[in-house]
């Protein structure tokens, strides 16, 4: 069997995650014997810069091709001027949409070696945080018809949609509610269902669908009593189910409180074709071109993309266990690094965890 993987590693740490996470794959591959091909395509702001654009034809086609696609990140200062229509972040936009991904999931886990690192208080953070967040990518905000800017009362005015139809709210519910199923049993739909019209519908839909899973716990939260809760007392959850824009904002707020955004991977999927994994975090263009980038978000993101897109459970369990091992090794970087640690690179980081991965 050959897989056959298409690499996007885009901008700013992009590239450097990317390297270690195919050095990552490239070991795993060879210790549990399956072939390897990737193809590595331009996206973001290093595809403006060669073609004019954030997403080549030859990319949509490359990733259509593939078993799976893994990115990097894109955007970054270079290109923060540039017309609005040809952003870095229209090329991650654009392939989402092109792949039909409209669901995303984002686990949130805090790793036992890594309890020092959580931002909350040490009882808060003893009770563990294992929190999947399954958001919707492909409908709200970010992509509602009309959008723009115009002209109105002898000022400018922009605007954005945030418009959801009922099979799209169907589809994301029910991924939420197999996730539910398959883990603690309880959903957390999070909404702002006081107040916005295209919340009440998604609370009708997420309820209609309910009927299908009687084993799964259905709550309701709206959005702002979720962010608080997130930091308050996260251990309450199990799968929280949102619509675009929330699970953006709440997933970075997920993702610091079990230690540091260089943790949180991600898989977005559609109903069928090839899944595409990215670590959640951004181009980090502080950073960037140091060496101190954190891999491991986008190693993570290998383990799931091994598991959800490729079927081989074992391999994927590898990765996070060679993960596991480096941290309780005492091995970090700057990011989540603590007193007594030994601080590594970017490089290093990979290198550790390719070294321990075993069948
Ligand atoms: P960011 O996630 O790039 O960085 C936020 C902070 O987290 C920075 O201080 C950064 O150094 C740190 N950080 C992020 N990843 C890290 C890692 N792996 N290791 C250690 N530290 C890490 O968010 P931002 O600064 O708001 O955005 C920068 C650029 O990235 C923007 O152009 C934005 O549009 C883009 N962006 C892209 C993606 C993506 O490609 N999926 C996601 C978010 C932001
Ligand atoms: C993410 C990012 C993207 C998003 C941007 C860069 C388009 O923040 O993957 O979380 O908002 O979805
Ligand atoms: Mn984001």
């Amino acid at each position: 069997m050959k897989l056959n993987i298409c690499l996007l590693p885009g901008d700013g740490i992009g590239p450097e995650v990317m390297d270690q996470a195919v050095k990552v794959l490239e070991k795993t591959a060879g210790i549990f014997g399956f072939g390897l091909q990737t193809t590595t395509k331009l996206i973001g702001g290093a595809a403006i810069d060669a073609t004019g654009g954030p997403l080549p034809e030859d990319t949509v086609a490359a990733c259509k091709a593939a078993d799976a696609v893994l990115l990097g990140a894109v955007g970054g200062p270079k290109w923060d001027e540039i017309d609005k229509a040809i952003r870095p972040e229209r090329g991650l936009l654009g392939i989402r949409k092109a792949l039909g991904l409209f669901a995303n999931l984002r686990p949130a886990t805090l790793f036992e070696e890594l309890k020092h690192a959580c931002l909350l208080r040490a009882d808060i953070a003893a009770k563990g945080i294992d929190v999947l967040i399954v958001r919707e990518l492909t409908g709200g905000a970010y992509f509602g018809e009309p959008r723009g800017e115009e002209v109105r009362g002898g000022e400018r005015v922009a605007f954005n949609n945030m418009i959801y139809s009922e099979h799209e709210i169907e589809r994301i519910a029910r991924v939420g509610f197999e996730a539910a199923r398959k883990r603690g049993k309880r959903l957390c739909s999070v909404d702002k269902a006081n107040v916005l019209d295209v919340s009440q519908l998604w609370r009708e839909v997420v309820i209609r669908v309910a009927k299908d899973y009687p084993d799964v716990e259905l709550s309701h939260m709206y959005v702002d009593n979720a962010a608080m809760q997130l930091v308050r007392a996260p251990a309450q959850f199990d799968v929280i189910v949102t619509e675009n824009l929330f699970g953006d904002i709440l997933s970075d707020e997920a993702s610091v409180i079990t230690g540091s955004i260089g943790m949180l991977p991600s898989a977005s999927l559609g109903a069928s074709g090839p899944g595409l994994y990215e670590p959640i975090h951004g181009s980090a263009p502080d950073i960037a071109g140091k060496d101190l980038a954190n891999p491991l978000a986008t190693i993570l993101s290998v383990a799931m993309m091994l598991r959800h897109s490729l079927d081989m459970p074992e391999a994927a369990a590898s990765i996070e266990g060679a993960v596991k091992s480096v941290l309780k090794e005492d091995f970090r970087t700057g990011d989540i690094m603590q007193e007594g640690a030994t601080q590594v690179g970017c490089v290093k980081m990979g290198d550790l965890v390719a070294e321990r991965i075993a069948k």
